[in-house]
């Protein structure tokens, strides 16, 4: 029996109830967004804002906890960002990071200047007994990440040091007859252990803030801000199977029910069955109406002779493009069209280190669509990381399957055939890729590994079967371990499991005769081959 998604009728009546809120002062660092996390980790409400938010609006959230964020910039410098002073007398507990520690002791009265040594990375700090340290380490050392310029010197008064590194002598502070807190480290951050606990025992237990928050509020919430934001607008989602795309339509789905509509833009350049799968969750499961553009003739005809991996990935995003802008016509007109953008994203795309960067590929996303659409944008998971989005998708009855889906990229299989691409191969590609999946499911290794493939090679060499000879493909496995795509490193899947995979592919597959394992890690290789 399929399974129903819930209805926005069933979602409109859990709206977002009143929970006890951490406002978090931005100021700039590239991981606010994890400090978020963390606070909602907790089971706590948190609420991000830019450091010069006008009072009243900061008054206005009720805040039951204040965080103020690092930033790059140096507190010894002309007009660098400063907290409102008011937020200190507000009665609730402050706790400031990196930057919002070097503000915060600037403001009230201390001195912060240069440091003889910057530092960066990882370091040992020896912490006192304190409420907010509570549990790191106590009074051992415990590992935090550091990433500073400048230290303070001198504390404002009625301020302790609760915790000191070799090189850092007051590494947490504390005022806690005020409940003010400072840490020059980043408990934010996956580098310091324990960081998540002491974020914890600021917003709980100094704070007095209530564990009460899910990721079921959190749907709820965003839910209500779409409706908000759509209005009766029509909504445009491009969906490619991927979990980013998926969860976007259901949460739009949930939201505004039939104003949306999604577009699936079918290359052919897709696995085994994916096409068929999605047709299937959007159309049956959810009941969500679907222009399916099946373009496999377009993509393959543009597509031939074409061996240079950065070309090949320009024709797809401009194919892309064109084949979006018909099933456009057909899905009918539309005010808003829907990305499935992450955070990484964002920060990515936002450096302050400002330096030129190299195009290594160009990437292209399914759904990424030029500037000159005229389409407001919806991008409901733009404060989200890829495990959260997971949650908010389990949350909002998306199937498993789809859920704790590899990435797959949008140029598809495309970019895992060196050399120029026909039908023929990547027929024989999916069927390789199937049986290497398959055997990782089944053997308990898919979730395993961030990312597992396989590559059909422009290389043939000479086998044996029965008693003739063979002169046919070589085809690559890949499989990476990763967080986050960044870096990655290729999964010690065992011998004994690669064996049994390469007989298959070879038995089953027409066309190949030879596997090989990847063994590359990223740097200096990359996860896929283009
Ligand atoms: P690389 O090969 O650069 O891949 O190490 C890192 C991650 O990104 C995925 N990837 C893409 N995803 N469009 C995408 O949506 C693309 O053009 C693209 N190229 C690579 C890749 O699968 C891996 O997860």
């Amino acid at each position: 029996m399929t399974q129903t998604a819930p209805r926005p009728q069933d979602l409109a009546a859990t709206l977002p109830a009143a929970h006890d809120t951490v406002l978090i002062l931005d100021f700039g660092s590239q991981v606010t967004q994890l400090i978020a996390r963390r606070v909602r980790e907790a089971g706590v409400y948190a609420v991000l804002k830019p450091f010069n938010t006008p009072l009243a609006d900061l008054r206005a959230l009720s805040p039951k906890a204040i965080i103020l964020s690092g930033g790059p910039a140096s507190v010894t410098e002309e007009n660098s960002p400063r907290a409102p002073m008011e937020i200190f007398d507000m009665g609730v507990p402050v706790l400031g990071i990196c930057y919002g520690l070097q503000t915060m002791c600037t403001q009230l009265g201390g001195r912060v200047a240069a440091s003889d040594k910057r530092e960066f990375g990882r370091a040992f700090i020896r912490t006192e007994s304190a409420k907010l340290l509570a549990g790191m380490g106590d009074g051992a050392k415990a590992e935090v990440w550091m990433s500073h310029g400048d230290s303070v010197k001198d504390l404002p008064a009625g301020f302790k040091t609760i915790a000191a590194s070799d090189s850092c002598p007051h590494a947490a502070v504390a005022d806690e007859a005020r409940g003010l807190y400072g840490v020059q480290f980043h408990p934010e951050v996956a580098h310091t252990p324990q960081g998540a606990q002491l974020l914890r025992n600021f917003v709980i237990d100094i704070a007095g803030c209530k564990a009460d928050w899910s990721m079921a509020h959190f749907r709820d919430e965003i839910i209500e801000q779409l409706r908000a934001q759509v209005g009766t607008g029509r909504v445009l989602c491009g969906v490619s199977g991927g979990v980013d795309s998926t969860v976007v339509a259901a949460l739009l789905h949930a939201a505004i029910g039939d104003q949306l509509t999604c577009v699936f833009v079918d290359t052919g350049l897709m696995r085994k069955n994916e096409a068929a799968e999605v047709v299937e969750l959007f159309r049956d499961h959810f009941n969500i109406p679907l222009v399916h553009e099946n373009a496999e003739d377009i993509f393959l005809d543009r597509l031939a002779g074409i061996s240079d991996p950065e070309q090949k990935r320009k024709i797809i995003g401009k194919t892309f493009i064109d084949v979006f802008e018909g099933a456009k016509k057909k899905a009918g007109a539309a005010d808003f069209l829907a990305q499935g953008t992450l955070y990484p994203d964002v920060i990515e795309s936002v450096s302050f280190a400002g330096g030129p960067s190299v195009t290594i590929k160009s990437h292209h996303n399914v759904g990424g669509l030029p500037d000159d659409l005229q389409f407001k944008l919806v991008e409901p998971l733009r404060l989200l990381f890829k495990d959260e989005v997971r949650a908010l998708g389990r949350a909002l009855g998306v199937p498993e399957k789809f859920i704790g889906r590899h990435p797959f990229p949008g140029p598809g299989l495309a970019i895992r055939i060196p050399g120029e691409i026909t039908r023929e191969k990547l027929d024989t590609l999916r069927a390789a890729d199937a049986i290497f999946i398959a055997e990782l499911h089944d053997k308990k290794l898919y979730t395993e590994t961030w990312q597992a493939f396989a590559v059909l090679l422009p290389v043939k060499t000479v086998g044996v079967m029965g008693d003739g000879r063979t002169y046919d493909h070589v085809l690559a496995l890949r499989a990476v371990t990763s967080v986050d795509g960044m870096t990655a490193d290729y999964a010690p899947l065992p011998h004994d499991f690669l064996g049994h995979v390469a007989t298959r592919i070879v038995n089953e597959v027409r066309g190949i005769n030879r596997v090989v394992y990847d063994i590359t890690s990223k740097p200096p290789g990359t996860i896929e081959w283009e």
